[in-house]
């Protein structure tokens, strides 16, 4: 895993960024596994950004969020359909026929979790997977103690995902308990892993997904199977880690070819 410490959050979204750019610039039909939530809408504005003033071509890329509520069509505004099209796809000059994210009101969601690994196979697998960390180390919405080899499926959302994520419903009796998710072992395939995490309130799972054991219970532990994984971290949710100091370090020492431009 490649541990990058940066000294905030804006700092750590303008390298994710980058580290995008670098991919969409070497590969204009890349394929890109995309989250959301509120860690990934710094790189968002960035990427956006990047689009405008510097002609970053989104036209040939296609991307697969990692997840969906259940029950919410593409028009709810808490729907990550919806996200995804206010926070960076109506912003660029992507194909929307090119945009995927799970429906979450499939009659048949087991067919759809079949369907949508079929046309992730279709066009050719991921080539980066962004995603963000939950408090208790889920990734997608994959909970702890589920399957570390788990593909696309239907999670029952835990209590304390519930309640982080409730504030934009209103009311927790709004929220959906069900979602779509990619599972760990879809995520695994992808090419290259990319997970940002800001804050105090992630250092703890920061710190299993690292330095702790590969465990079910920190689903994003199995990142540690991963040979190309690349983690961006700020101080403050970098302030658990035992070997933060080596993290820099190699950080520091990297070659130019390793770096990201
Ligand atoms: C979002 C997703 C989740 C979030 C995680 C962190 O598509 O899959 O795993 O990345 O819950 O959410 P935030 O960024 O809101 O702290």
């Amino acid at each position: 895993m490649e541990v990058l410490i940066r000294e905030n959050a804006d700092a750590g979204c303008l390298l994710g960024a980058r580290i995008i750019a670098q991919l969409v610039r070497t590969k204009p039909a890349a394929v890109l596994g995309l989250a959301t939530g509120r860690t990934p809408l710094r790189l968002y504005h960035e990427l956006i950004r990047l689009h405008r003033e510097e002609g970053l071509d989104f036209s040939r890329v296609t991307t697969f969020n990692l997840d969906e509520y259940v029950g919410l069509p593409a028009s709810h505004e808490q729907s990550y359909r919806h996200f995804m099209q206010e926070n960076l796809f109506r912003h660029l000059d992507i194909d929307p026929a090119r945009t995927h994210v799970p429906d979450g009101t499939a009659a048949d969601l087991q067919a759809e979790c079949r369907n949508y690994e079929a046309r992730i196979a279709a066009a050719g697998g991921i080539d980066l997977q962004l995603l963000g960390l939950g408090r208790n180390g889920h990734i997608g919405f994959n909970e702890p103690t589920g399957s570390l080899r788990s593909r696309t499926w239907v999670k029952i959302l835990s209590e304390q995902t519930l309640h982080d994520n409730s504030a934009v419903f209103g009311t927790l009796a709004e929220m959906p308990r069900h979602a779509i998710t990619m599972g760990v072992g879809t995520i695994l395939e992808s090419h290259q892993l990319l997970l940002i995490a800001f804050g105090p309130a992630k250092a703890r799972a920061v710190l299993h997904m690292i330095e702790g054991p590969l465990a079910a219970i920190c689903p994003a532990s199995a990142l540690q199977l991963h040979p190309r994984a690349i983690v961006v971290l700020d101080e403050a949710s970098a302030a658990a880690l035992q070997y933060a100091d080596h993290y820099r370090w190699v950080d520091r020492n990297k070659l130019d070819w390793q770096r990201f431009t």
